[in-house]
């Protein structure tokens, strides 16, 4: 039997590799895309989740859309220098008419998708993780139908928002603190310490471009996202964070954790949305995903998407 699992998500170019990644993974059944405010606003986030949707003929995936704004304090930023204006890199328009979302809150449906299931399911936020921190605030009494939370987001390093913030913890920190302290679900993280290490280059993205319609149009919403990476960065590569995530949900234990208590910077000043490892025993531990074979990874999600044609 397939896992069922939620992606959460504010699309975002690398989330699109991801949602393609899950609907092309037979491991797994996507039983909901909820949204996110995050790379784009949260309207953009639900269209772009909708043409991905479309783009794949997964018109059947129920879409909600949810939070639109962080839960304490205003969103600072937001990414268009990285995904373009439109969220996909300008290339939004060139998808199909998006799936419509349904008109409730992805909180409900997310509670509708856990009490139906006859397995627990695995939730995988890949944007700011404001959603699953609302879903644990309103229906506590579903933690137990969660099997696991696997979120892309924060570093224990370096950050990519400031010099110690990851975007999506940065884009929340309160809702990042909230779900990495609390121990009724447990939490596997994916930080920018291992996804920053999973570079897709050239060859890979020739690769996906040369593997049919529906991968080539990827390729060119991944067209931005890559001449942002040559300027930032000065590579010819491109981070695909959130497929990293995804795939470790795809095949558990894809990825190397290592147990750690994660506490995050909330307040106002130069070092908040820091995700910091604290010492063993301070607070319930994560999962951190620090380390994988990248090649191995990064070959199994392009091998993955090229089933989708
Ligand atoms: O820092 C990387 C994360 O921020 C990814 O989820 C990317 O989509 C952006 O949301
Ligand atoms: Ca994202």
């Amino acid at each position: 039997m397939s896992r069922p699992i939620v992606v959460d998500t504010d699309p975002g170019v690398d989330d699109a590799v991801a949602i393609m990644l899950a609907l092309a993974s037979p491991e797994v059944e996507v039983r909901a895309i909820t949204t996110v405010f995050g790379n784009v606003a949260l309207e953009s986030t639900t269209t772009n989740a909708g043409r991905l949707l479309a783009h794949c003929g997964r018109a059947d995936v129920p879409l909600a859309a949810g939070a639109a704004r962080p839960l304490v304090h205003p969103q600072r930023e937001l990414a268009r220098e990285w995904h373009g204006d439109d969220g996909l890199g300008g290339r939004a328009a060139a998808l199909p008419d998006p799936v419509a979302p349904s008109g409730r809150p992805a909180v409900e449906l997310l509670a509708d998708v856990l009490r139906a299931s006859e397995a627990p399911v695995t939730l995988v936020p890949i944007g700011p993780i404001t959603n699953v921190a609302l879903l644990l605030a309103v229906y506590p009494e579903l933690a137990p139908r969660i099997e696991r939370i696997v979120w892309m987001g924060g570093s224990l390093g370096a950050g990519n928002t400031s010099g110690v913030a990851e975007f999506n913890a940065h884009c929340d920190p309160e809702a990042a603190h909230r779900v990495l302290t609390q121990d009724d679900v447990p939490v596997t993280m994916v930080p920018l310490d291992l996804t920053l290490r999973c570079p897709a280059g050239p060859e890979w993205i020739d690769a996906l471009a040369a593997a049919g319609p529906r991968c080539a149009a990827l390729a060119e919403v991944i067209t931005h996202y890559r001449a942002a990476f040559r300027e930032r960065y000065g590579i010819d590569a491109v981070a695909v964070h959130d497929a990293v995530a995804v795939l470790e949900a795809v095949l558990p234990g894809t990825l190397r954790t290592t147990p750690r208590p994660v506490s995050v910077a909330c307040d106002l000043g130069p070092a908040r949305g820091a995700t910091v490892g604290m010492p063993e025993g301070s607070g319930p531990p994560v999962q951190v995903a620090l380390d994988a074979d990248t090649d191995a990874v990064l070959a199994e999600i392009l091998e993955r998407l090229r089933r989708l044609g």
